[in-house]
């Protein structure tokens, strides 16, 4: 077992006897922001940095969950799981409950849980958290349920205990990710293809703005009721539409009279998002990296001025990396509101390019920027102990 910090509960953790250890990953997006909940098409991938989960079973129904991390402790009766007014537990009791719901038993066990993914920097560390332990207890207790299965309970524990109307993308990923590809999912069928990641001399870099702002999750809830405004009014004439990924630009446009101007500049940027990763896909599959970036910038744009989830500090990264040919892409990523950038930058240019956008974002915010690669993973497995 690896040396865990542990001030208040070092005796539960000199005494745990793992049988079991799952390693769960966290998520970039290259492009394909805020469309999965419309049925579209996203490119994520898991990365190499992780939520370790370590398992025992236990007599009786007391189950303990134990945050090496944040050094605290959860501690329920599994026969009685309800929400917490804790929104950590609520990732964890949300997915027993899901599990619970699809008549699967689960017995008592204790979990020791340390991440290494830093959280509100937008590559989900809650998908990592919730499909983690989905899939540690799914062997625990042999109940037989399928990858797509973890995948549903995660998003479904977030939408019910968490209490955030997220779509699929970020637990497709952590859970079905392959090593050195990225999955273009289509949400509206829930099928993927993977595609080699390949980027030459060019690297997927992350720039965290260290920054997360508590709009975030009200304001997610609001675009995804935005969005269904569009698709319910459409639909009242046209029912073959039943979510945005039905709408053309074309359609759209014929409706802007009768649409609120807000949910008409959503809805556009949605649809235009879709038409950017589908030819983003075609550029990477003929190793056009220039038309790859293009749409990367394209996205972030839209995210900034149509849909509106952006930040200052997001902006200005982005922004930023304009000036350095090297870089062919830069967008924000994830749900917004703070998090990191994802650039596509030339090896060769990396440390410069570091060092002036930490220096710029320091005299600009008065916050230490932090960055890091992001290598296309494997989605959730076990460890040997
Ligand atoms: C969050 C959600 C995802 C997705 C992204 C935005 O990460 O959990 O389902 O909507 O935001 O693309």
């Amino acid at each position: 077992m690896t040396a865990i910090k542990s001030g208040n509960y070092s005796d539960f953790v000199a005494n745990f006897k793992p049988t079991l250890k799952i390693n769960s990953p966290g998520r970039i997006n290259l492009i394909g922001e805020h469309v999965d909940y419309n049925n579209g098409f996203v490119l994520p991938t898991a990365i190499d940095k992780h939520i370790v989960f370590q398992f025992q079973k236990t007599e009786g129904e007391i189950c303990n969950v134990y945050s090496a991390t944040f050094d605290t402790m959860l501690t329920f009766n599994i026969n009685e799981v309800s929400p917490s007014e804790k929104e950590w537990e609520n990732y964890v009791l949300g997915v027993i409950n899901q599990i619970q719901e699809r008549g699967k038993v689960v017995g008592g066990f204790d979990c020791i849980i340390e991440s290494y993914l830093p959280m509100g920097s937008g590559i989900s560390s809650s998908a990592a958290l919730e499909c983690g332990l989905a899939y540690g207890l799914n062997e625990l207790f042999d109940l037989g349920l399928e990858k797509l299965d973890i995948v549903k309970i995660g998003q479904k524990a977030e939408h019910t205990y968490v209490g955030t109307q997220c779509g699929i993308m970020d637990q497709y990923a952590s859970v079905m990710s392959k090593d050195g590809h990225v999955i273009q999912l289509d949400c509206q069928s829930i099928e993927h293809q993977y595609i080699p990641a390949d980027f030459g001399e060019y690297k997927v870099l992350l720039m965290n703005t260290n920054v997360s702002h508590n709009l975030a999750d009200s304001a997610y809830n609001t675009r995804v009721a935005e969005c269904g405004s569009v698709v319910k009014t459409i639909a009242a004439d046209h029912n073959n539409v039943a979510s945005l990924r039905d709408v053309s630009l074309e359609l759209l446009n014929s409706y802007k009279e009768k649409l609120e101007a807000v949910a008409y500049q959503r809805a556009s940027y949605v649809i235009e998002e879709n038409i950017r990763v589908e030819k983003a896909v075609a550029a990477l599959k003929a190793n056009d990296l220039v038309t790859f970036g293009e749409m990367m910038y394209g996205s972030h744009d839209g995210l900034q001025n149509k849909y509106e989830v952006s930040c200052d500090e997001l902006d200005f990264l982005v922004a930023f990396s304009k000036d350095y040919d090297s870089i062919l892409g830069s967008r924000m990523m994830g749900g917004g509101f703070g998090g990191c950038t994802i650039n596509l930058i030339h090896q060769d240019a990396i440390d410069e390019f570091v060092e002036a956008a930490s220096k710029a974002y320091k005299e600009k915010f008065n916050i230490d920027l932090t960055s890091f690669f992001a290598k296309p993973s494997e989605g959730t497995a076990i460890v040997t102990i």
